[in-house]
């Protein structure tokens, strides 16, 4: 196959960011991004050089009247396409199954949507072979993403017994003006457990995980406090070790005065990383810990933008662009500039 023709639907949070990192890529290209409305981001995608289409016909003349130049319509774009990443708000998704099919494009939807939608979960490190020439994929959520990233190296390496995981979630995103501020903590949701150990387990079926969640009054990261047992006995320093060779996971600590996840964003903003994103899972280093032989540690998640290289690395596998997982790992990491 040349380049690989990918339409982004849904030009938000999610799909402005896959947007310009599947344009960073050398097997991959934007076939278009699709807008409802000429909003800022419809112009600054223009700018950014992508065709722009409308998602119906209807739509049109609202772009025309803001003197937005329009490419034609969601379903003629589906007909240049190889594939569609769907970054539409969860649930809206679902609705477009219908019109993916009948253009025969292949489809990938983000965490909002059931995983009954696609019928297949993803996770670039745990089952990239499993994606492999798929027509349709969930990229699991942000939580999900970042505890997969964390359990699956210890399960393999070590065996989970049972893992536990409290999740305090950012109430909103940075952009988001109708769902804050709020000045609480939100037990969310407050039956018990939560609904992130069963999303964990679309991708690992076989592990052993209960999740709790609170909803803070912060934007800008989810924090993870896990809580694992292992089958085999361990020391920090091999978890240590084993967290410093996976492809995602990126060590901070307390020595160099990274305390929280304020002065996490401000190490992104540092590294002068895109819109300030932290694409790795970030794990404090000295929060690595054997009590009562369990495994205590940390972890913060940029909701924004984790699951964004699993999105490229969904698009390689698919289209059978790549049959090395690894090496697409390393490819989109080196074309986002995350590495160690
Ligand atoms: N934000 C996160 O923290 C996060 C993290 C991981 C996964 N996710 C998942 O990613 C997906 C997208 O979330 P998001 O945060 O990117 O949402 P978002 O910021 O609200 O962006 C979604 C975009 O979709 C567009 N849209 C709305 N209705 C549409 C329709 N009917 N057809 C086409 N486009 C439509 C909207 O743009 P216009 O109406 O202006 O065109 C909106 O900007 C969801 O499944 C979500 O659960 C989100």
């Amino acid at each position: 196959m040349d380049k690989a023709k990918i339409v982004i639907n849904g030009y938000g949070t999610i799909g402005k960011r896959v947007g310009d990192a599947v344009s960073a890529q050398d097997d991959m290209e934007i076939a278009g991004v699709v807008k409802t409305r000429p909003s800022f981001e419809a112009k600054l995608a223009v700018d950014r050089g992508f065709d722009l289409y409308a998602s119906t016909s209807e739509r049109i003349e609202a772009f025309s009247k803001a003197g937005i130049e329009i490419s034609g319509t969601l379903d003629e774009l589906l007909d240049k396409a190889d594939l569609v990443v769907d970054c539409t708000p969860g649930g809206v998704g679902a609705t477009y199954k219908d019109l993916y099919v009948k253009h025969g494009v292949k489809a990938i939807w983000q965490g909002g949507e059931d995983h009954e939608l696609a019928g297949f979960s993803f996770n670039s490190e745990a089952n990239y072979d499993d994606a492999i020439g798929r027509d349709m994929t969930r990229v699991v959520s942000c939580n999900t993403t970042g505890l997969t990233r964390a359990l699956y190296p210890l399960d393999l390496e070590f065996g989970v017994k049972k893992s536990r995981v409290t999740l305090m979630r950012r109430a909103a995103d940075p952009g988001n003006i109708k769902s804050g501020p709020i000045n609480a903590i939100v037990p969310n949701p407050i039956s018990l457990p939560s609904h992130h150990g069963p999303d964990v387990n679309s991708i690992l079926p076989h592990l052993e995980i209960a999740t709790v969640a609170v909803k803070l009054s912060t934007t800008i990261m989810h924090f993870h406090a896990l809580n694992v047992e292992l089958e085999k006995d361990f020391e920090p320093q091999d978890i240590i070790d084993l967290y410093a060779g996976r492809p995602r996971i990126r060590f901070v600590s307390g020595e160099d005065n990274i305390t929280s996840t304020a002065e996490v964003m401000e190490l992104a903003r540092d590294l002068g990383r895109s819109r300030s994103d932290m694409f790795e899972n970030v794990i404090w280093k000295d929060s690595i810990s054997k009590y009562h032989g369990e495994l205590y540690f940390f972890q913060a998640i940029h909701q924004e933008s984790d699951v964004v290289p699993e999105n490229v690395d969904a698009i390689r596998a698919m289209c059978e662009l790549e049959p090395d997982g690894v090496k697409s790992i390393a490819r989109t990491n080196k074309s986002m500039g995350i590495c160690k």
